[in-house]
């Protein structure tokens, strides 16, 4: 069978790349030249004709990572609803309901526990990239993304964070983010003495290429926590996916090692040797 690959405009030299890899066509959206192929979706969820033809035949068209569970890791708060809904223990989420005095909107749960109340939290909202929508508040200092987020979640402490590339089931990759100083300097060019301590106050919060951090391959997968290793597995597996990168916060509170997944990444940024590892495992999963 042939594949071609569907990638997300937002991840085109990826999606380009990877197929270049794999020997295969690719695109952003569906065009007739891929008639009588099946699909590898690359973070990408617009519709494909269902049904195509192969010698003579009309058939079913097969989906290596299936639009409905592409559409449900595209949402962080589907997902972690999903996931708790399944048993895995995720940060607690709230959703927004009445307005508070400084104009937040928060649901009556939240506003009713003190305790949460005085806890870290975050701010999303549901359109948004690069962490640019995060609220940040009850850490000391105030930071503000979008003006009413759509939601909210507990912020959880990372001691270490990962992400756990998966493929039907096996784990290929894991990685783990270390902070830049480098690349924080660089991202801070052009910044105030104040601006740029605001921003690594931030950075401590948000841990993304943006604010300095980014991920770094490990060797030996047997270093990784086995409950990361284990939740990432469940995580794919309650979403439906055939592969993605798990991010994973793991934090130790109480002396009990907790593994928080946060969110699946359905076409990860791939350095160095990973475009070659998705494209071999890509390939022989497309059989
Ligand atoms: N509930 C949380 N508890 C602790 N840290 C969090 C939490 N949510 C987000 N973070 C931190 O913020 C970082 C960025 O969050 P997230 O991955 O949701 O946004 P993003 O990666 O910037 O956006 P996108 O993935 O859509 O490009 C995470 O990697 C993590 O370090
Ligand atoms: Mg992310």
């Amino acid at each position: 069978m042939s594949y071609f690959l569907l990638y997300h405009p937002k991840t085109r030299p990826t999606g380009r790349a990877l197929a270049k890899a794999m020997g295969i066509l690719c695109g952003t959206a569906y065009s007739p030249k891929f008639e009588g192929m099946d699909v590898i979706r690359w973070g990408n969820i617009r519709d494909v004709p269902v049904i195509t033809e192969r010698e003579g035949r009309a058939v079913l068209r097969t989906e290596i990572n299936c639009q409905r569970a592409v559409t449900l890791a595209g949402s962080k708060l589907r997902s972690l609803l999903t996931w708790k809904e399944h048993g895995i223990v995720t940060p607690h989420v709230w959703r927004y309901g009445q307005r508070r005095e400084d104009g937040h909107r928060m649901s009556e749960d939240f506003i009713s526990d003190d305790a949460l109340v005085e806890k870290a939290f975050f701010g999303r909202s549901f359109r948004h990239s690069r962490g640019t929508d995060i609220s940040v508040f009850n850490v000391g200092f105030s930071m503000v993304g979008h003006e009413k987020p759509d939601y909210y979640i507990e912020y959880v402490e990372p001691r270490k964070e990962y992400r756990i590339h998966i493929m039907r089931g096996e784990i290929i990759r894991a990685q783990k983010k270390f902070f830049g100083e480098e690349l924080f300097q660089k991202l801070t060019e052009g910044a105030s003495d104040e601006e740029r301590e605001k921003f690594r106050q931030f950075s401590q919060f948000v841990r993304n290429n943006e604010t300095g951090w980014r991920m770094y391959d490990i060797q030996d997968a047997e270093k990784v926590p086995v409950d990361v290793l284990n939740v990432a597995k469940k995580c794919m597996l309650v979403l439906g996916l055939d592969f993605g990168a798990v991010d994973i916060v793991f934090t130790k509170s109480d002396s009990r090692s907790r593994a928080f997944p946060l969110e699946v990444n359905t076409a990860p940024g791939l350095r160095d040797d990973n475009l070659e590892l998705y494209a071999t495992h890509l390939n022989s999963i497309a059989q």
